[in-house]
């Protein structure tokens, strides 16, 4: 088994161009294969995917709808076999059902299957030969497979478990909810857990009355959670408990980042209410230098903010189960804040800034620090619990949708992608977010003072600012443009073993060409900022994960929502992608072929 690529290795491989295609296209001298699709068999006993005779059974046991985040975890010393994590975001009902007649009118057993089709999967995978493709496990019991969805049991942590905020009738000590929600991104802990981030919960809350009630629609308008009566999913026809007239604090027991044991199909997931609550994209950790756990994340809303969770307790560096479940317990406890960023070029606006640099230095604001209140007027339970109207109390830095937010594995630096923001006007631009109706979005880099993840200031400097090159208002790390791929919509962030950015775009399409995709862009050494396209997806999909294997020689994808636009539907499917029938959402493996010395995804 080759080692992994040895750290600041150059890309190498030929970029793909625009082609608008139905397909996943990957450069010479790599291929690929869908590893596995909506539908497909996960729990033992699944039946196979049948469009036409879906079921809440069947879907209960069934890969999920809109993959989204990916992660392989090893189960072997060799890495022959694996976890595959995948959350399951959403799912475009119009394109699961034949007919689809609205969430007014649906049957609510369609509405219970769509529930079904939310949460996560585990899948155990293995190696095909001595390749670099996967394959669900054909061998042994499969005994990791597992579906996480709208009715599995979470435990909430953290201050605000059992609060008033988050009691309900189901549930009066307010510590276990049922289900997970719009997962978006997430990330692997250092012990071998999976966050996974609650993203647009809001949407699966209807109304049969008006919410009057003052706090409460303060609170719910902050957040997105409608206060008029009329539904948004049609949820609340399936299961009252997504009738906030009924049950006003169902609501708060979402837009958490969820840990995931993919090692442990009995186990339970688990809530964490000291990372806060918001529209979580995903949450990455890094150790900090007295060893704590720190946690970076995103609130992924046009001018919302960066949020970093720092633990009370201290990672434990050691492979024992002890260490592990001692490991496991450091997101129930923590200090919580929000990101502020000032520039370092007064005359700001000009562009390029008079210094040459969109740069300048940051504060950690504390929401909670060591168990107390940080903010007037807000108890712990009410910070963790409403935390977008407590950070809004501070003044952090409104950002461009802030996206993944990951600690780079070797130099710490944290990379933020800020999607997009089409509302901000040139009046409110500012240094770090520098441009107005800013439509293909950027990417910052984060250096926290003295590399200590758990600092409270740092500096910051923009490493993309996305679009057409051509365009003088764009930024590619600064390397010649005329050698880069273009690129839009940044929204997920990967590293590889040799140190490397990888960015999974979405909103390329229709922003600047017809496809979304994945890219690479190295970002040490001589070669920063050339960026390259590595892969694009089918039409009307967005590309999520992205993940390389820390072997360096796969590269996993999803594939969400083929065929999304408009008048898309079973009858007139937009895309049949990928196995030329309805198309169906996948998690993509792909490996180089070339069959050189070692066979490195990027090279
Ligand atoms: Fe679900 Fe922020 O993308
Ligand atoms: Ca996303
Ligand atoms: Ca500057
Ligand atoms: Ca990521």
């Amino acid at each position: 088994r080759p080692t992994p690529p040895e750290y600041g290795r150059p890309v190498g491989f030929t970029p793909v161009g625009d082609n608008g295609l139905d397909s996943v296209v990957v450069p010479n001298g790599y291929d690929w294969s869908v590893t596995i699709a909506w539908g497909d068999p996960v729990e033992d006993g699944a039946p196979e995917f049948d469009f036409d005779n879906q079921s809440v059974d069947a879907q209960l046991r069934q890969f999920g709808y809109n993959a989204d985040f990916v992660a392989v975890l090893p189960l072997d010393r060799n890495f022959d076999r694996a976890v595959l994590w995948v959350n399951h975001e959403y799912t475009n009902d119009e394109l699961m059902f034949r007919g689809w007649p609205g969430p007014e009118a649906a049957d609510p057993e369609l509405l219970r299957i769509s529930m079904a089709a939310h949460g996560g999967s585990v899948v155990e995978l293995e190696r095909v030969g001595d390749t670099g493709e996967w394959k669900p496990a054909t061998r042994g019991r499969r005994r990791y497979n597992r579906r996480v969805h709208t009715n599995t049991e979470f435990r909430l942590t953290g201050a605000a478990a059992g609060s008033e905020h988050v009691r309900t009738g189901a549930d009066p000590d307010g510590t276990t909810v049922l289900g997970t929600l719009n997962n978006c991104a997430g990330g692997v802990t250092p012990w071998g857990t999976i966050l996974s981030g609650e993203e647009n919960f809001h949407q699966y809350f209807g109304a049969t009355a008006d919410v009057t009630d003052s706090a409460t629609v303060e609170r719910y308008n902050r957040y997105g959670i409608r206060t008029s009566a009329g539904t948004g999913r049609g949820w609340e026809r399936a299961d009252e408990r997504f009738d906030v007239a009924n049950e006003p604090n169902e609501p708060n027991r979402f837009g958490w980042v969820v840990e995931v044991d993919p090692y442990d199909p009995d186990s339970t997931p688990r809530k964490h209410t000291a990372l806060g609550r918001f529209k979580h994209e995903g949450a990455n950790v890094n150790i900090a230098a007295d060893g704590r756990a720190v946690a970076y994340m995103g609130d992924d809303e046009r001018f919302d903010y960066v949020y970093k969770f720092v633990s009370r307790k201290k990672y434990r560096d050691g492979n024992s189960k002890r260490d592990r479940e001692h490991n496991m317990t450091l997101l129930e406890d923590g200090d919580l804040y929000v990101a502020k960023f000032t520039g370092n070029s007064p005359e700001f606006p000009g562009n390029p800034p008079a210094d040459g640099l969109f740069d300048g230095t940051g504060e950690w604001l504390p929401l909670v620090k060591d168990g107390e209140s940080m903010v007037d007027g807000m108890t712990v339970d009410e910070v963790l619990v409403f935390t977008r109207l407590a950070a809004d109390k501070l003044g952090p830095t409104k950002m461009d949708r802030p996206e993944d937010v990951e600690p780079h594995p070797v130099t710490g630096t944290v990379y933020i992608a800020l999607t997009n923001n089409n509302r901000r006007t040139p009046g409110q631009i500012d240094e770090p977010n520098p441009r107005p109706d800013n439509k293909f979005g950027h990417v910052m880099g984060i250096d926290e003072d003295g590399a200590d993840a758990a600092a409270t200031s740092f500096t910051w400097h923009i490493v993309l600012l996305a679009g057409d090159p051509e365009n003088p208002d764009t930024y590619y790390g600064g390397f010649d443009k005329s050698q880069v791929s273009q690129i839009s919509c940044p929204d997920n962030v990967a590293f590889d073993p040799a140190g490397r950015l990888w960015l999974a775009t979405d909103g390329m399409s229709g922003s600047l060409g017809p496809n979304d995709g994945m890219f690479v862009m190295p970002v040490e050494g001589e070669d920063t900022g050339h960026l390259r396209r590595f892969l694009s997806v089918p039409v009307g999909a967005e590309c999520c994960g992205p993940f390389i294997t820390p072997d360096g020689r796969t590269a996993l994808m999803a594939v969400q929502h083929p065929g999304d636009g408009d008048g898309a539907s079973p009858d007139s499917p937009l895309s049949t992608f990928p196995y030329g029938g309805q198309p169906r959402p996948s998690v993509v493996t792909v490996w180089r072929t070339v069959p050189d010395e070692d066979g490195y995804i990027g090279d």
